[in-house]
């Protein structure tokens, strides 16, 4: 079966960075795109042609950045009534300039965003829009890119038949991704379907992309030249429908203006306020900024400012989005790590297809947690995956020593004295001929931390290798630039043992008979989304530990043969 599989991956290879490409690059849309929810899933499950994907253009990371961001300065977003015909939005709104762009989806309500061709149309939306009137309330008129479609007396706007289509910005329940799992024909496919199904859309990203812009609109009060970045799972390639949305206020354009050498004997530069150290800085800026977005921010709710915190940050919910917020400040070693889980990403389509799968995984399986906790978390599990993928004969993915070789002048990146440079143009990184299937890999993941000395090794992607453990942390995974860094810092013995565990067990499944042999019951990846805590039918934590692990997932395999095997009914966020 294992060699079966590695004969088709040439073929699929193809689909695979297809699909990825397809959303990350942003293809263009048509101003009056329309599309069902159920026409959404299916394209994420399509692929695009295989001349398509050779003319695909791949960008720096940073360029990619750069044009999303300039895509939403362009845009707004319009709460609607739930009555609003689309053409007729479509025919009002682009009164206001061309419109590149439009997607409707819902978050406590029905959302538009708008996309116009040049921030003109931005600018002539400010113009016509008026400032609410409330008869019992005070409001802040704080002027936004978020606003009200109003419904004016002639019904000009509305009509009582709603007509507008609204795109899914959440992940599917787990059910049913177990049940289109299950009619795949193979594991690789199988993994292939997941990320497909599960990853950001172009809409979410451009989505993702608008509320920092949002945001960077409410800091630029007081810091005109600032930028609100995006950074992690919304990034770095690995991103799932529903993921927080982590962003970072960078105030490097401010400091970057150079002090010019004009041959005068004087010269002027501006009085500031001293703080003793940058800590102390950027938490006295995210309190403000925190201040802002609590009182001014339109939909934005519960905010919590979390300053003593090792990396101080502003969290809060954006409403209209539905976005979970992380906002920062001076974060360029997490900018760094995007960028270079995004290079690993995209440098070969099995990269993404496991770590989504094992991220799947692992939060059926409760290794890891929407709750901050003594969990191992997701860039704690990518971390993982990134090792054990450069640990293949031949490695799959070079180690960070190696990009760093590769890098050009351009590249160079040190912050707060840590060396970030890597190689930001993949055309220059050359790959091993490594023709391990998805299905094996996933496999081997779990044998390889399922027998991984993780009382005595620290893992090192840098170096591709592991080394001795410097502290007595029970995981050790040392941070790519910050050396001196533990990224799993926060996981205790006891979660560690039990993804050790939880390992050991899916590696045994993952080769019964049961488990591999196609059929109308869970099998496959599919079978090891079932919770393992959930057999013994609803005899859930307690009994788990007092089970012998081969008795849960004997009672797992006996619910798969009877077809009775249901995973936990949630959602995979
Ligand atoms: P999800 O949000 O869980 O989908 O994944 P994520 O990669 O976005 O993780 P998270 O939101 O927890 O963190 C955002 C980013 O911060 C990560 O992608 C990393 O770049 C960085 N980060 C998170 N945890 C650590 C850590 O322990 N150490 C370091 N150095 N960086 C971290
Ligand atoms: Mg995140």
């Amino acid at each position: 079966m294992l060699t079966m599989m590695a004969a088709s991956i040439h073929h699929l290879c193809i689909m695979r960075r297809a699909g990825f490409l397809k959303h990350f690059f942003g293809f263009k849309y048509c101003s009056s795109k329309r599309a069902s929810t159920k026409s959404a899933a299916a394209k994420r499950e399509s692929s695009i042609t295989k001349d398509q994907y050779e003319n695909i253009e791949r960008k720096p990371f940073y360029k990619l950045l750069e044009e999303r961001k300039e895509q939403a300065e362009r845009s707004v977003l319009v709460s609607c009534p739930s009555n609003t015909s689309e053409k007729r939005f479509l025919k009002h709104m682009s009164r206001h300039g061309d419109i590149n762009n439009c997607f409707f989806y819902e978050s406590f309500g029905t959302y538009a965003v708008v996309e116009f061709s040049k921030r003109d149309g931005v600018l002539s939306v400010f113009e016509s829009a008026s400032i609410p009137n409330f008869p019992h309330e005070a409001a802040v008129p704080f002027k936004s890119r978020l606003l009200s479609l109003k419904t004016n007396n002639s019904g000009d706007l509305a009509s009582s038949q709603p007509s507008v289509k609204v795109l899914s910005q959440t992940a599917i329940p787990i059910d049913e991704l177990v049940r289109r799992l299950s009619k795949k024909d193979s594991i690789d496919q199988q993994l292939l379907l997941l990320t497909n199904i599960l990853q950001l859309t172009d809409e979410n990203i451009r989505l993702r992309f608008l509320v920092c812009s949002l945001l960077r609109d409410i800091a630029a009060s007081y810091f005109p030249e600032c930028v609100v970045r995006p950074f992690g799972s919304s990034v770095n390639g690995f991103g799932k429908l529903g993921c927080d949305l982590d962003m970072f206020l960078d105030l490097d354009g401010i400091s970057g203006i150079s002090q010019e050498k004009t041959g005068s004997s004087y010269s002027l530069e501006y009085q500031l306020k001293r703080t003793s150290t940058e800590r102390v800085a950027t938490q006295s800026i995210l309190s403000v900024i925190g201040e802002c977005v609590d009182q001014f921010g339109p939909g934005c709710v519960g905010i919590q400012k979390i300053l003593n915190a090792r990396c101080p940050l502003v969290r809060f919910s954006h409403q209209p989005s539905g976005f979970q917020c992380d906002l920062t400040a001076n974060n360029r070693v997490a900018m760094k790590s995007s960028e270079l889980l995004y290079l690993y990403g995209q440098l070969d389509e099995r990269v993404r297809a496991l770590v989504f799968s094992v991220r799947c995984w692992a939060r059926v399986q409760g290794v890891t947690s929407n709750i901050p906790g003594a969990w191992l978390t997701n860039f704690t599990l990518t971390m993982l995956v990134v090792f054990f993928l450069q640990k293949r004969s031949p490695p799959l993915i070079p180690t960070l020593d190696h990009l760093q070789a590769l890098a050009g002048p351009k590249d160079k990146s040190i912050i707060d004295g840590n060396d970030c440079t890597f190689v930001s143009d993949l055309t220059k990184v050359k790959l091993q001929e490594n023709s391990d299937s998805l299905e094996h890999l996933l496999l081997e993941f779990f044998e390889f931390y399922g027998n991984f000395d993780f009382s005595k090794l620290s893992i090192n992607i840098r170096k591709g290798k592991e080394q001795g453990k410097p502290e007595a942390a029970p995981l050790h995974i040392q941070n790519p630039f910050q050396p001196a860094l533990n990224v799993s810092k926060n996981v205790n013995g006891t979660q560690l043992q039990r993804f050790v565990s939880l390992c050991q067990e899916s590696a045994w499944l993952a080769q019964q008979p049961e488990v591999q042999s196609r059929s109308d019951t869970p099998w496959g990846l599919a079978a090891l989304l079932a919770p393992l805590d959930a057999v013994g039918k609803g005899k859930k934590s307690k009994r788990r530990r007092a089970e012998a692990p081969s008795a849960r997932i004997k009672g797992l395999l006996e619910s798969l043969r009877t077809g009775k095997a249901s995973a936990n009914g949630g959602s995979t966020s």
